[in-house]
Formats: structure tokens, sequence, C-alpha cells
């Protein structure tokens, strides 16, 4: 006790602080990692949306996350392309709040689902997702250029569904305690009602 509380500030990443992408990016995911004109495309990407975590006292951009919002086939789905906190930073609780953002801009967006596809290697980052309930939908063979590595394709099922809210509301409860953000959407419910029918893809099975 005693210890001041972390602050964090999260706001829509900029052209400025691709210096500072550009220093975590290479680290976070190696031969594969993004270049700076990769990440100017997406700034400039209709469908795109991504944030940047600073973290105040330091005045340091800490982590960045991303997500491409695609429509159609019966509901929109939030698709994340990135996520990634500065190696020195790593294991504070920035990935969830990384994630716990993209969660509620995305549905204050209207999207009802969350993709993305991970490494089959990479378990801190599956670890991550599947303490906030996404499920592994299947895998993807090759899907890294680099290794010829395969994906696995997670997702989170219908996100207003009381089973995702339960484990959504607990982490969000419990990153609170450790850390001040300033969310960049509700975490309240929005009032209207909810279709909560599953993916378009998962329920053809
Ligand atoms: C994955 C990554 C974003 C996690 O960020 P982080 O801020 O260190 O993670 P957090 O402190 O928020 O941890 C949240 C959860 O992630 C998992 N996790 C994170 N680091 C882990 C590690 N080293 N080993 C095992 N699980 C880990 C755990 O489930 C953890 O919850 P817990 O602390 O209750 O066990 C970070 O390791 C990173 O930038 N990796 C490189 C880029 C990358 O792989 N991005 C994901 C692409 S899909």
């Amino acid at each position: 006790m005693g210890k001041r509380q972390r602050q964090l500030e999260l706001r829509a990443l900029a052209d400025d602080d691709l210096d500072e992408v550009m220093e975590i990016e290479p680290v976070a995911f190696g031969n594969h990692h993004w270049s700076r004109q990769s990440f100017k495309n997406e700034l400039d990407n209709r469908v795109g949306r991504y944030y940047a975590a600073v973290d105040v006292e330091a005045k340091q951009l800490v982590g960045y996350s991303g997500y491409w919002l695609i429509g159609g086939n019966g509901g929109t789905e939030a698709h994340i392309t990135t996520l990634a906190v500065h190696p020195d930073c790593r294991r504070r609780r920035i990935g969830e709040v990384l994630l716990i953002n993209n969660i509620l801009t995305a549905r204050q967006e209207g999207a009802k689902w969350l993709t993305l596809e991970v490494r089959v290697s990479n378990e801190k980052a599956q670890n991550l997702y599947f303490k906030f309930g996404f499920k592994n939908l299947g895998i993807r063979p090759h899907y890294y250029q680099d290794n010829s590595e395969d994906a696995l394709l997670l997702w989170t099922e219908n996100i207003f569904r009381p089973e995702f809210l339960q484990v959504f509301t607990e982490n969000l409860e419990s990153v609170k305690k450790q850390i001040k953000v300033n969310w960049l959407a509700p975490e309240e419910l929005p009032e209207e009602v909810y279709d909560l029918t599953e993916h378009p893809v998962h329920s053809q099975h």
C-alpha cells in the first residue's frame, strides 16, 4: 500500500507516435513485423482503429493495438490486427488494458465479435486472449510467411452474451484496481437490445 496507482492514457494512435512504435514493433514481432509504411497505411485505413497506451508519468508510449471493423454477414466483427507492449513494460497488465479498450470501442461501434490470428507458438498472447474467454475457432495452415507457421483463429463468441460479459467485467474491475485508465468508450453496456446470435462462420457447424 502507499504506492501510487499507475496511470495510462489511451488515445488514437497518430503519425507522431510512429518513431516510438517502430522501437517496439521489431522486438515484439521479429522478422514478420510491420514497416513504418504499413502503420501509415493502417492509420489511413477507413476500417482501421488504432490506439496507443501512454505511461502518463514517464510520458512514454508503452503499447499499441488496433483492429479492422468488418461488416456484413449479419453483424460487425472487430478483427484485431496488432497488439504489442514495450518489452520493458510487460506483465503490468498493459496488454489487458489494450485488449479491454479494443473490446469497449468495438462494442460502441456495433461489433458483436472479436477475432484474430495468433501464432501457434505464441503462448503468452494466447493466454491473454484465453483469459478473456476467446475460443479457438480453427487453424489457418502456414499463415505466417516468414516461417510458414500455422495461426490459430481465435474469436470471442457474441460479446453481449452473459458468459462473455461476466469474465470481461471481472478482468476489467481487476485491472482498474491496479491502473488508472481513461477508457475511450463507455464501460457500461449500451441500452439497446442486442442480437445474441452467434458468428455466421460458427453457426454453420
Ligand atoms: C502478448 C503481450 C501483448 C502481453 O502483454 P503484457 O502487457 O505483458 O500482458 P499483461 O501483463 O496484460 O498480461 C495479461 C495476461 O496475458 C498472459 N501473459 C502475458 N505475458 C505472459 C507470459 N510471459 N507468460 C504467460 N502468459 C502471459 C497471461 O494470461 C496474463 O494474465 P495473468 O497475469 O493473470 O497471468 C506482450 O507479451 C507482447 O507485446 N508480445 C509480443 C507481441 C505479440 O505477441 N502480440 C500478440 C499478437 S496476437
